[in-house]
């Protein structure tokens, strides 16, 4: 049996600012989902990548002093930082710069000009150059962008326009019978009734009045328009159309993820060019919410300017809080595909709470106690509680209910499952009082099994948060003293995590730095003023 595959992609960036938290969020969520995958033992394909044409980096480039090639080379070494940082383990990063995607854009154009998909004309209407999207008058609410509400430029130019008319009921029909290829089904409503029902427009998808993007191979005048571009890296990424190894083995995609913004570029734009290549559709785009950035005060007292600027940098918080506590934080905090907020506030309030005193204090209890009353390492099995019991139950309940979120990309409340887990444990240590048994020589064989239980329950939440946070997890296991790695040479299956008694006996527990110390409020906002003043000093070095 050839083994089961799994393509997962994210957005590909626009390289014109530093990444925000927001595009951190898109990615780490695929990198959890993408890490799930792998463990379970798919052939996992992570894609993820910069878009790097457009009106839009041609004129950051010039604002910086740089032409567009050095602007977005110099850009892409500060992404791939980023993405190292935050422990992201995609497989294959695709720039729209890279030749063999360019050559391929240039192919799947003049194929669909060949076959009268698209043809010349002149465009008259209003272009947002932010979003870099065309809108007709009629369009426009009070003047503006109406996705983002700014300024629109008139546009009138000779343009190669898409036939999108061509398709529409074919994808409608798609639509309608693949239920799961728009999620959340509430996204895939909004553009049945706000853009097919009401019938498509055929899209400009050239520009004559710049030139930094792909040309159009047969008339020079014109560059292909960058969501055009953009969208074709899926395919051009996996070696479409002239080294189709990797497109066999991985097309269709199981998972575009997008932010909301874009999902219309995803749902409507893209699946047409591939109904027009004759290319099978991806299984599912998923439009997950926005991430509100309020400031997110770190304290009472009031920021500097440049100080705002860093308050939602995932560089920052990553030096703040520890980049597995931001990857919890984030997948927690919000429900996948809602909206919802990011403030200092919360990630402190998750840290101390969920990670310093669930999980930290769940680990270091449990570490300690096996040290002072089993230096050697637990004994052989004694007999099991029903107590016990219900802790295993409990774990048997959690990781089906993990698998089962991970399925319906519910990523918060895979969290939620394991961390009611890890509530119970300590209840447990409550309830059985490991400490008392201690002092009763008759109950030697019952404390055992106690601190069995709660290090067996451990080494499956270790496994369970793997996808979320890597670093704790292997930090859990060194504690733990068991064989088991996660980072490098992986020697763990998602599997592992099914069933209990699991853990060795006999083996020596290690004690560990504590994983997540407590934030202090007022130590936090000194070093958050340490910090962005550094990243300033940096960066006008940089320039
Ligand atoms: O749109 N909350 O790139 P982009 C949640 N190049 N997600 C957010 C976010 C927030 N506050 N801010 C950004 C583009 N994102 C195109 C994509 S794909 C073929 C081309 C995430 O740099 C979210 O995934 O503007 C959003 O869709 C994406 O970043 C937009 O990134
Ligand atoms: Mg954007």
């Amino acid at each position: 049996m050839t083994k089961e595959t799994f393509y997962i992609t994210t957005p590909i960036y626009y390289p014109s600012g530093r990444l925000t938290i927001g595009n951190s969020y898109t990615t780490v969520a695929a990198d959890a989902i993408a890490r799930y995958h792998r463990l379970r033992g798919a052939d996992v394909m992570f894609l993820t990548g910069t878009d790097e044409h457009g009106q839009k980096l041609q004129q950051a480039a010039e604002n910086s002093g740089l032409n567009p090639q050095e602007y977005v080379d110099q850009m892409v070494v500060g992404i791939k930082d980023l993405w190292q940082l935050l422990n992201i383990s995609y497989d294959e990063f695709i720039r729209t710069t890279d030749e063999h995607h360019v050559k391929a854009v240039q192919k799947i154009f003049t194929r669909l000009y060949e076959q009268g998909d698209i043809y010349l004309d002149e465009y008259e209407g209003n272009y947002c150059t932010p979003c870099e999207s065309f809108w007709t008058d009629s369009q426009l609410l009070d003047g503006k962008c109406p996705d983002c509400g700014r300024e629109v430029h008139k546009m009138k130019e000779e343009s190669y326009f898409f036939k999108m008319s061509k398709y529409q009921d074919q994808l409608l029909a798609h639509i309608e019978s693949h239920p799961d290829f728009i999620q959340p089904a509430s996204r895939a409503k909004e553009m049945v009734n706000n853009f097919l029902k009401p019938g498509l427009d055929d899209l400009a998808v050239s520009r004559t009045s710049f030139d930094w993007g792909v040309p159009v191979p047969f008339n020079d005048k014109h560059v292909i328009y960058v969501w055009f571009d953009a969208v074709c890296n899926y395919i051009t990424a996996m070696g479409y159309p002239d080294n189709p190894g990797n497109m066999n083995k991985f097309w269709p995609a199981n998972i575009h993820l997008v932010g909301k913004d874009i999902v219309r570029f995803h749902t409507i734009i893209w699946p047409i060019i591939l109904l027009a290549l004759g290319v099978e559709l991806p299984k599912q785009v998923f439009g997950h919410g926005w991430l509100l950035m309020k400031g997110g005060k770190l304290s009472k007292s009031k920021l500097s300017e440049s100080e705002e600027r860093y308050i939602v940098d995932p560089v920052v918080l990553s030096e703040l809080y520890g980049v597995d506590a931001i990857r919890y934080f984030l997948l927690r905090e919000v429900a996948f595909g809602a909206d919802g907020n990011f403030s200092n506030e919360a990630m402190m309030l998750r840290i101390n709470s969920d990670l310093a005193n669930d999980l930290g204090n769940l680990l270091s209890r449990t570490i300690s106690m096996i040290m002072k009353y089993f230096p050697e390492g637990l004994p052989e099995a004694g007999e099991i509680d029903p107590l016990d019991q219900e802790i295993r139950d409990l774990a048997d309940q959690v990781y089906l209910n993990v698998k089962e979120s991970f399925t319906q990309l519910s990523l918060s409340d895979a969290l939620i499952a394991i961390w009611e887990l890890i509530g119970r444990c300590n209840k447990y240590i409550d309830q059985t009082m490991p400490w008392a048994l201690a002092k009763d020589e008759t109950k030697q064989a019952r404390l055992a099994e106690v601190l069995y239980t709660l290090a067996d329950a451990l080494q499956r939440i270790a496994i369970m948060i793997a996808p979320f946070m890597p670093q704790t997890t292997d930090k859990m296991f060194a504690g733990l003293g068991c064989d088991l790695k996660y980072g490098s040479e992986c020697n763990i299956t998602w599997d592992m995590a099914g069933e209990s008694g699991q853990y060795p006996r006999g083996i020596i527990v290690k004690k560990i730095d504590v994983m997540f110390p407590r934030i202090d409020e007022t130590e936090n906002m000194e070093k958050f003023r340490k910090l962005s003043a550094d990243l300033d000093s940096k960066l006008a070095g940089e320039q």
